[in-house]
């Protein structure tokens, strides 16, 4: 796919480059970068897996199959999603007229029903189907929709029947958690829909109070991947584009590495390369709040996170490894240790009272505890901080 600058968006005035290096302000066609099939920003607009199934059935009706997203290409997922999309861009079929594909809304119930239908394949009412295109430009693979609260814009997620534990309350308690321990998440809140657990995520990319949009991309576009090459993205070629091309590098740096060992203390092992965002002002990128911090089932012990952490490939979900590669993150091991011990602090003196916001049961508490949230395999080979540890006692759980 190529790209070309209207004219008249060259001549406006504050115009900015849709993302550097892909898109220059420039007039003529602009190919894609080396390796890659559709610019990364553009990309990074339009809907995944689950929008595409969406989109699928809104076009082909209960007789489509999975097979059929194929038939589809990336154009026609940009143009049938709705056009609240995440970020700043929109697309039409035309230059000249804009046709917003926004305007229907649902109460949640329907709309969770809806999505249900999708899952499953069964028909949907037309007036259901429109609602739930709306959100079907969101990125992600589970099911979700959008809504506009009170307080402004808002993401669900809900659990979907095919979830095998409580995925939707375990995302809840990592947000929550990851916020109580400092770093800078997006808002959350769970509330029960017909018996249904839905996690509400504030939009980050919206300005509140006005129609404003922000500008962001992915990760993977930022380190000009896609998808057929994310499992070369790498956190410490990403700390190095922090370095030299982001706004507060440095705490930027320490954020990043807060949220690697965060997903490796709660078993957040999908921390894949469109599970983080920069905004972007047509110069200079700022990390996003964190997102989709989702404890992942795993099975024995040995685990590994879907970036590589230091720049020699190191990947396994180990704190004594992160611990290793702290320079890269502009950090002394030290005060690496002493970021890695304060999370577990925080991690172990507020999980009850999370797991009570996030009205967890008791088999489910003890489902994730020590599995997903500090699983004795992320402490291996690792001892706290010189300053916080008491006669040698690490911090390891027992
Ligand atoms: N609070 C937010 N504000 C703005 N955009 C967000 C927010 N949370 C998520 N997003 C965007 O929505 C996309 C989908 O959200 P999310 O990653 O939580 O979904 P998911 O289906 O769990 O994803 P995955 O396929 O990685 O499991 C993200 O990639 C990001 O672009
Ligand atoms: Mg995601």
């Amino acid at each position: 796919m190529r790209f070309n600058y209207g004219r008249s968006y060259l001549g406006r005035r504050g115009a900015i480059p849709l993302y550097l290096p892909e898109l220059p302000l420039r007039p003529g066609v602009i190919e894609p970068l080396g390796g890659l099939t559709i610019p990364g920003c553009i990309r990074d607009a339009g809907p995944d897996s689950w929008g595409q199934r969406v989109v699928m059935q809104h076009l082909l009706g209960t007789g489509a199959r999975d097979g059929d997203r194929a038939v589809f290409g990336p154009l026609t997922h940009l143009l049938r999603s709705g056009s609240d999309r995440i970020g700043a861009l929109d697309f039409q079929e035309h230059a000249h007229v804009y046709v917003s594909r926004d305007e229907t809304s649902a109460p949640l119930e329907d709309l969770i029903d809806a999505a249900d239908r999708v899952g499953e394949g069964r028909p949907l009412p037309p007036a259901l189907d429109l609602a739930l295109l709306h959100a079907s430009s969101v990125g992600g693979a589970r099911p979700k929709v959008l809504l506009n609260a009170d307080g402004g814009d808002v993401i669900a997620k809900f659990s979907s029947s095919t979830d095998t534990y409580a995925v939707v309350k375990g995302e809840f308690a990592a947000m929550e958690l990851a916020r109580r321990t400092g770093l800078d998440v997006a808002s959350v809140d769970l509330v029960g829909v017909m018996g249904r657990d839905v996690l509400l995520l504030k939009r980050f990319d919206r300005v509140p109070g006005t129609q404003q949009r922000r500008a962001l991309v992915s990760a993977l576009t930022i380190l000009e991947l896609d998808e057929l090459m994310a499992r070369y993205a790498s956190y410490a070629d990403l700390a190095q584009i922090v370095r030299e091309r982001f706004t507060h590098a440095r705490a930027s740096l320490r954020e990043l590495f807060a949220r690697i060992t965060f997903n490796i203390l709660t078993g957040n092992s999908d921390d894949h390369a469109r599970n983080h965002a920069a905004f972007w002002d047509g110069e200079w990128l700022t990390l996003t709040p964190a997102y989709d911090i989702c404890p992942q089932a795993r099975g024995g012990g040995e685990t590994s996170q879907a970036m590589m952490i230091g720049a020699d490939g190191f990947r396994m979900s180990q704190l004594a490894g992160c611990v290793k590669r702290a320079s890269t993150y502009m950090l002394t091991e030290r005060e690496a240790g002493e970021l890695i011990d304060h999370q577990v602090e925080v991690i172990k003196r507020e999980w009850d009272e999370v797991c009570d916001r996030g009205r967890m049961t008791e088999v489910e508490r003890s489902f994730f505890w020590r599995r997903q949230f500090l699983n004795p395999y992320a402490f291996e080979g690792y001892s706290s901080a010189p300053v916080q540890s008491r006669a040698g006692q690490g911090l390891t759980p027992g």
